[in-house]
C-alpha cells in the first residue's frame, strides 16, 4: 500500500511519538478482537458481560478459565508485522522515543520488540490474589475450550482466590500505568491510533487529550470508529499492512 504523503510528512516531523493501541493491533495475530462480528465467545457474551467484578464474583471457575484459555492462545501466536513496525519507529526519520500505549494485555509489544510499553488493561500472564494482592506465579491449569470451567487456584498467602491480572469493567486502571500514559501521549508530537473502537474510558479519552495538547493524531484502523473525528488523518488499512508501509516510506526517505 501507499501511504498518504501528509501522514509519512507528519511522522517525519516527530521526535516524540506515541501509539496507542487496541484489540486490532493484535487482530492479524490471531487474537480475536472483543466487538468484530466473529464466531465465539463474544456472540453470546458481551466484555461488558463477563469482564467485570460481578461476573467474577458470580462465577469466578466461568471467568478465570476464559482469561486462561486467551492467556494460552496468546503465547501461541507471534507478534504481526504491525508489532513489529511499532518496534521499527524508534530511531528511523528522527523520531527518538516511542511510547507505545496499550489496552491489550497480551505481550505481543514486547515480543515484538518495543522496549517502553504501558498496559493499560492490565497484562493476562500477571496473576495476583483477588483478596490481599500478592502475585501468583505457580503453574496454573490450562483449559482446552473457551468455555471450559476451571476453578481458580488459592493464594499461597492469604487463601484467597487467584485472579487475572486484568482490569475489568467497573476497576479503576492502575494509576501509574494511567499517569504514564497519559504523560506519554500529552508529550507526542504525533499519536498513532491503532486498531481500538475507542468505545471504552478512559482509554478512549487519549486522541483528544493528545489532539489538545498539540499533536497530529493519525487513525490505522479499517473502519471508522467513535475516534475517528478526532484523528487529523484516517489510514483505512489493517495495522499488519499499514505500519510497515510507513516504516518502508520513512526509511525511503
Ligand atoms: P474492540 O474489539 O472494541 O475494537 C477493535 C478495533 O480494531 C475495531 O475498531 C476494528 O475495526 C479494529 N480492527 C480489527 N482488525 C484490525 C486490524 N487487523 N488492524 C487494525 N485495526 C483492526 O477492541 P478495543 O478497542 O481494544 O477492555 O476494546 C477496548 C477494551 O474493551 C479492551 O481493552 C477490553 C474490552 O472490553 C477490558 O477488558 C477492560
Amino acid at each position: 500500500m501507499v501511504v498518504a504523503r501528509e501522514v509519512v510528512d507528519a511522522v517525519r516531523g516527530a521526535r516524540r511519538l506515541a501509539v496507542v493501541t487496541g484489540a486490532g493491533m493484535s487482530a492479524e495475530s490471531g487474537v480475536p478482537t472483543f466487538r468484530d462480528a466473529q464466531p465465539g465467545l463474544w456472540e453470546q457474551y458481551s466484555p461488558e458481560d463477563l469482564a467485570t467484578v460481578e461476573a467474577w464474583e458470580r462465577d469466578p471457575a466461568f471467568v478465570w478459565a476464559w482469561y486462561l484459555w486467551r492467556f494460552e492462545r496468546v503465547r501461541h501466536v507471534e507478534p504481526n508485522a504491525g508489532h513489529r513496525a511499532v518496534a521499527a519507529l524508534a530511531g528511523v526519520a528522527g523520531v527518538d522515543a516511542v511510547t507505545v500505549v496499550t489496552q491489550n494485555v497480551d505481550d505481543l509489544h514486547e515480543r515484538g520488540g518495543s522496549d517502553d510499553v504501558v498496559h493499560l488493561h492490565g497484562a493476562l500472564s500477571r496473576f495476583r490474589c483477588a483478596s490481599c494482592g500478592a502475585p501468583f506465579d505457580a503453574p496454573v491449569a490450562l483449559p482446552h475450550s473457551e468455555t471450559e470451567r476451571i476453578d481458580p487456584p488459592r493464594c499461597e498467602a492469604c487463601g484467597g482466590l487467584v485472579r487475572p491480572g486484568v482490569v475489568w469493567f467497573g476497576e479503576l486502571l492502575p494509576q501509574d500505568a494511567w499517569d504514564r500514559g497519559l504523560a506519554a501521549v500529552e508529550a507526542a508530537d504525533v499519536v498513532l491510533v491503532v486498531g481500538t473502537s475507542g468505545i471504552v474510558h478512559p482509554a478512549a479519552g487519549l486522541p483528544v487529550v493528545a489532539r489538545g495538547a498539540g499533536a497530529v493524531v493519525i487513525e490505522v484502523n479499517p473502519r471508522d470508529t467513535d475516534v475517528s473525528d478526532v484523528a487529523h488523518h484516517r489510514v483505512r488499512e489493517t495495522a499488519a499492512v499499514a505500519l510497515p508501509a510507513l516504516v518502508e516510506a520513512l526509511l525511503r526517505g
